[in-house]
């Protein structure tokens, strides 16, 4: 492939490294529930929306718990995710991310974001991006969580372009899964053990390029 009708970037764990700050905040509510869980499990929360992650928390040990209580975790968690955000600013977008966003704009492919988040605008603002990218499909916009294609067909759909031409950057495994149900070119930024069913798999951005990663998505 020599240029994409369009990219969508995921936000979270591509463009800025939030990942932690949820897992945290999870972390301490699933604690003060009785709840232990790690690294390896929170694999499986990311990309995925903040009702579908108590969900599979309270999975862990059976726990069923009255609607009324599970909005009042939600609620917990999200202040204590929020707090721990609060300083986000452009410095924090991470390595290699500005440059490679400056140069598909400078090759005039559009950009947008397909995120699970439902704090995804806050975030957008703290990075000062609102002015980069053309589209924001966010958790609030949105009835199917990832592994759901849902989030990146309404991006493709608004910035015009065939979702098989269209490349997804994604962090988490369900996310990779959900470009991969949408027909996208999914792109894993992270590990190949979490995100072999990607189409190709980057670290980072770091010393990437939009006509390095053309070539090797090409390539294969
Ligand atoms: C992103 C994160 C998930 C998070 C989800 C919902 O996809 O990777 O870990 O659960 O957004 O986030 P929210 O900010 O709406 O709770
Ligand atoms: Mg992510």
């Amino acid at each position: 492939m020599l240029k994409p009708d369009a990219c969508i970037f995921d936000l979270d764990g591509v463009i800025v490294e939030t990942s932690d700050a949820h897992f945290k905040a999870w972390r301490r509510l699933a604690e003060s529930l009785g709840i232990s869980f790690g690294e390896e499990f929170n694999e499986q929360l990311k990309g995925v929306s903040r009702r579908k992650s108590i969900e599979k928390i309270l999975a862990l040990d059976g726990r069923k718990l009255p609607e009324e209580e599970i909005q009042r975790l939600m609620d917990k968690k999200n202040g204590w995710y929020q707090d721990a955000i609060a300083e986000l600013a452009p410095d924090d977008i991470l390595e290699g991310v500005p440059e490679f966003l400056e140069v598909l704009q400078e090759m005039e492919i559009p950009i947008g974001i397909g995120s699970s988040s439902k704090n995804a605008q806050y975030i957008i603002d703290y990075l000062q991006l609102n002015d980069t990218f053309e589209v924001i499909i966010d958790g609030t916009k949105v009835e199917n969580t990832k592994p759901d294609p849902e989030v990146f067909l309404k991006g493709a759909k608004a910035l015009n372009s065939d979702p098989s031409k269209t490349i997804v950057f994604e962090d988490a495994a369900s996310g990779v899964e959900a470009a991969n149900n949408g027909r996208f070119i999914s792109v894993g930024v992270g590990s190949e053990e979490y995100l072999g069913d990607a189409d190709l798999v980057i670290p980072d951005f770091i010393g990437l390029t939009p006509e390095k990663l053309f070539k090797k998505l090409s390539d294969k």
